[in-house]
């Protein structure tokens, strides 16, 4: 009996006997199985960051340096926040009316899919069936609907599911999962963002768009396809963003950017989920041309550098708008795509949003320098400037809180 077969096991742990006298060894496993399982036992990495700027540390080495930390940010953070795509027109061209896309290749690797609707509006599906996971359109095309090539199942342009041949006798078929999973979409100034599952809003974003460069037509803005640049750097994404997040460095590491910004002038704003680094100009730089009434009239001002938390960079200029989406590879390798859309050509190549292939020439040597630095025995862990690392404090603290709220939730 299988109590006796414990009692073996309590002859040799009296302690184990007497907490389950009359369980029986099969019981006990179970309670060994429940209390070492994975589900009970992982835990996503934790990094406390103080709210207070003062006293805060910064994340330590670890949190760059460690591969589950690394996977965990897929999950914790990259699922759970707004990916840019681009402007409608160049994400799905007129002439189509779905256009597949993988979100964030070599990292999240999520097939997804863009279908117009017949009201003209875009939504952003699952780009794989839901019968046994065949991908479902793999080019730009124009459709009516969308068939699965593997056993014909149909959907609906909007991902509802339609027919599939063979299950005329299945049960309970078909149920609201049979439909392609459709993923939140928001678009601003023409612009489209995309999230798998996003946790926040992108309200606070749009805010403070609209507020500080509403007043240029963005949606009217020309992309440069001869000016995309990709760009790869051996270094942790987050240390990517950490450096872009402060003007800090600007004196130091950038002398060509530094003649076009007032560096005291330099300010940071946070906004929930992200922040607005403001260059204002120095010397003969252009600026924008702010109407009446705009939050900075009077000033003259060269650049307005917003950032999504937790990778997206919408970086303004006189000439137009720069985006650089940060795309980690692995936690040493970042990829880091420019594209840009153009307002006015007779202003580029000039002041703040000038060379900035050089700009991100001198920021990869540091980002790469504190790669190699932040693995040396002799660091872990550093203290924010009050004054000029508000933007990278505020990183911080998503992170920590974003790793955390997935420890909460399981
Ligand atoms: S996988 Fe699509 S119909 Fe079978
Ligand atoms: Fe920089």
């Amino acid at each position: 009996m299988a109590g006796d077969n414990f009692a073996g096991f309590g002859r040799v742990c009296p302690l184990l006997h007497w907490v389950f006298p009359h369980a029986g060894y099969l019981s006990f496993l179970k309670w060994a199985i429940f209390i070492v399982s994975p589900k009970r036992t992982m835990r996503t990495p934790s990094f406390f960051i103080d709210p207070d700027i003062r006293r805060a540390e910064t994340l330590p080495a670890e949190f760059y340096t460690r591969d589950d930390v690394f996977e965990a940010l897929k999950v914790s953070v990259f699922e759970r926040s707004w990916h840019w795509v681009g402007p409608v027109a160049n994400a799905i061209s007129p002439e189509h009316s779905v256009s597949p896309f993988v979100l964030l290749p070599e990292f999240l690797d999520e097939p997804l899919l863009l279908s117009r609707q017949e009201d003209g509006h875009i939504q952003c599906l699952a780009n794989v069936c839901t019968h046994r996971g065949n991908l479902l359109v793999d080019k730009p095309c124009q459709l009516r609907q969308l068939v699965c090539g593997y056993h014909g199942r149909r959907f609906e342009m909007n991902g509802a599911f339609k027919s599939m041949p063979e299950f005329e006798t299945a049960l309970d078929f078909p149920r609201p999962c049979d439909d392609l999973k459709d993923h939140p979409i928001t678009s601003w100034a023409g612009h489209l963002f995309v999230g798998l599952a996003p946790s926040f809003g992108l309200s606070a974003l749009i805010e403070i768009l609209n507020e500080r460069v509403g007043f240029m037509p963005v949606s009217q803005f020309t992309y440069q396809p001869k000016k995309e640049e990709v760009y790869e750097v051996d270094a942790h994404w987050a240390l990517y963003c950490d450096n872009f997040l402060e003007g800090f460095h600007i004196p130091f590491v950038h002398q060509a950017l530094n003649a076009a910004v007032d560096y005291d002038q330099y300010k940071t704003v946070l906004f929930e989920y992200g922040s607005l680094q403001i260059g204002y100009t120095r010397g003969d730089a252009d600026t924008f041309d702010l109407p009446e009434g705009h939050v900075d009239f009077g000033s003259n001002i060269s650049a307005y550098y917003f950032w999504l938390f937790p990778n997206v960079m919408l970086n303004f200029y006189p000439w137009g708008l720069s985006v650089n989406r940060v795309e980690p590879i692995s936690k040493n390798k970042t990829r880091i795509t420019f594209k840009s859309y153009v307002f006015d050509a007779s202003k580029m190549d000039r002041g703040a949003g000038g060379d900035l292939d050089l700009v991100e020439q001198e920021d990869e040597a540091v980002v790469a320098a504190v790669q190699k630095g932040i693995q040396s025995r002799s660091y872990s862990t550093g203290r924010f400037s009050p004054t000029r690392e508000q933007g990278v404090h505020q990183f911080h603290l998503l992170l920590s809180r974003f790793l955390e709220s997935d420890n909460r939730s399981n």
